[in-house]
């Protein structure tokens, strides 16, 4: 084998890789392959050295290497060694093959239960419209925004608190959310996190125990369904009325609720104030907490805005989510919860254990956005036009699909809902838009109780006025 080892190796002085590289990769491919076998001994140093034509340095390193890694055993003025444990058996070619064959990997029952769900919905390639959710990224203010990324990533060094919730922010938003919101907390209760989605996770992981009752509207947001269902909860559907989630005479009482009240997803109604003061009373008398998901309520079309469940008072416990993924563009990657007082320190360290922070130089970066009123001049800028646009959309749909849709105006939001009961199913409606080129999310996959009600859910924010006419007509075309 001393003689056999140099004619296994071949290295190359003019690849990419240096010859050292070459060398260790090729000696611990054959030691894995089990061409050299548990036990053999490897040729001296300088032999090998000689045989390949490279510096003894380089056959020294890469044996050191080797054995730092147990491939090779060595001892003092010794030859070293192969060390027995480390080959894939190249003995039994038979049973490699089999192990070649994809094996079906082992996954938990959630992570078995994620192909079926009906949310995320998933679409490939470059969004379209009417795809909802989406803001307009093309109208934000990338320039402004790099500039303040890029003093925040200067001022890392400097940074001397540790915490994962950045101060600077947490005040700026407080301070926005009082001023606009009418949200009553202090800055230490805001907690930072990736997106609302993980708001809402983290809110349930530390609310609800397994078995634990939640309800939430239907039709409602997919998302904060899945959240509710991997924290364990069982996830009751709560139709809605006109005012919203219709406690009515229910009879089953929950531990958590999940409300929409600015713009309830996906009808884009108003939960109006006798609803709100009813639902903080109910929620109160049973002890149950409510999750006051305020995702796009930047923006208001009509009147000003209702403020927040959460400032409303009562003693009922509200955590209150709001995201920047609609106000600003939605690979930033920031969203927000506010906590009860008494929670704080809970909730800091449920965040820790579930790796839910934020990257802490966007986070000084987006206080510095705000504070600066840029946040506020881009909020302002992007509610007149999706005004315009949610104009735009009702007029083109109206003179393309006459009456074969019912509308409800949001006064707000990002989106609309289109009902369809008397046409087709709206999946396959759905499926026929998307073939042509139009993204609507029927209703049917956002409902959690039995009904037949049909919809195609609708975002006009983020398309302009010629996308919005072409995408109507097709739309048009496939309704009448
Ligand atoms: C009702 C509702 N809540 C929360 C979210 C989540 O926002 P984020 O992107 O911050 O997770 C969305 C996103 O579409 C939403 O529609």
């Amino acid at each position: 084998m001393d003689d056999l080892l140099p004619g296994l190796i071949k290295l190359s002085p003019d690849g990419d890789e240096t010859l050292l590289g070459q060398l260790t990769k090729q000696l611990r491919s054959l030691i894995t392959s089990g061409r050299l076998a548990p036990a053999q001994r490897l040729p001296s140093s300088r032999d090998l050295a000689r045989s390949l034509s490279v510096g003894r340095n380089t056959v020294s390193f890469a044996i050191e290497q080797l054995a730092a890694e147990g491939y090779l055993k060595t001892s003092p003025g010794r030859r070293a060694v192969v060390s027995t444990g480390v080959s894939l058996d190249a003995r039994k070619p038979q049973r490699i093959e089999t192990d070649r064959r994809p094996v079906e990997l082992r996954v938990s029952p959630w992570a078995r239960s994620l192909r079926n769900a009906s949310w995320p919905p998933i679409y490939r390639g470059r969004p379209r419209p009417f795809q909802p959710g989406l803001a307009d990224e093309r109208e934000f203010p990338h320039d402004i925004w790099a500039r303040c990324l890029r003093r925040a990533a200067r001022s890392a060094p400097v940074r001397g608190d540790r915490s994962h919730n950045c101060a600077a922010l947490q005040e700026a938003l407080q301070q926005h959310l009082a001023e606009h919101r009418g949200v009553k907390a202090t800055p230490g209760q805001i907690i930072i996190v990736p997106s609302a989605q993980a708001g809402i996770a983290l809110i349930a992981k530390v609310m609800i125990g397994a078995g634990d009752l939640a309800w939430i509207e239907s039709p409602g947001y997919g998302g904060a369904f899945a959240a509710l269902q991997s924290a364990g909860a069982v996830v009751a559907g709560v139709p809605l009325d006109d005012f919203g989630m219709a406690l009515g005479e229910r009879k089953d009482i929950p531990r958590l609720i999940f409300v929409t009240p600015s713009h309830q997803y996906p009808t884009g109604r108003l939960m109006p104030a006798g609803r709100r003061l009813e639902l903080l009373r109910f929620a109160a008398s049973v002890r149950a907490s409510i999750i006051e998901d305020d995702y796009d309520s930047e923006f208001h079309y009509e009147a000003r805005p209702v403020s927040a469940l959460q400032g409303m008072g009562l003693s009922a416990t509200v955590l209150y989510a709001g995201t920047f993924s609609k106000s600003m563009f939605a690979d930033i990657r920031i969203g927000y919860i506010i906590v009860p007082e008494r929670l704080i320190e809970i909730f800091e360290l449920a965040q820790r254990h579930m790796g839910l922070s934020a990257v802490i130089p966007i986070q000084d970066a987006l206080a510095e956005f705000i504070r600066n009123g840029m946040y506020l001049a881009h909020v302002r800028k992007m509610t007149r036009l999706y005004k315009e646009r949610r104009d735009k959309m009702l007029k083109a749909l109206a003179s393309e699909t006459g009456d074969r849709l019912s509308i409800e105006i949001p006064a707000g939001g990002m989106q609309l809902l289109a009902r369809c009961d008397a046409l087709a199913r709206d999946d396959q409606l759905s499926a026929r838009l998307l073939e042509a080129g139009v993204v609507a999310r029927p209703l049917s996959s956002m409902v959690f109780h039995k009904t037949k009600a049909q919809g195609l859910f609708l975002g006009f924010a983020a398309w302009n006025d010629v996308e919005i006419e072409r995408a109507a007509r097709i739309l048009g075309r496939i309704v009448r």
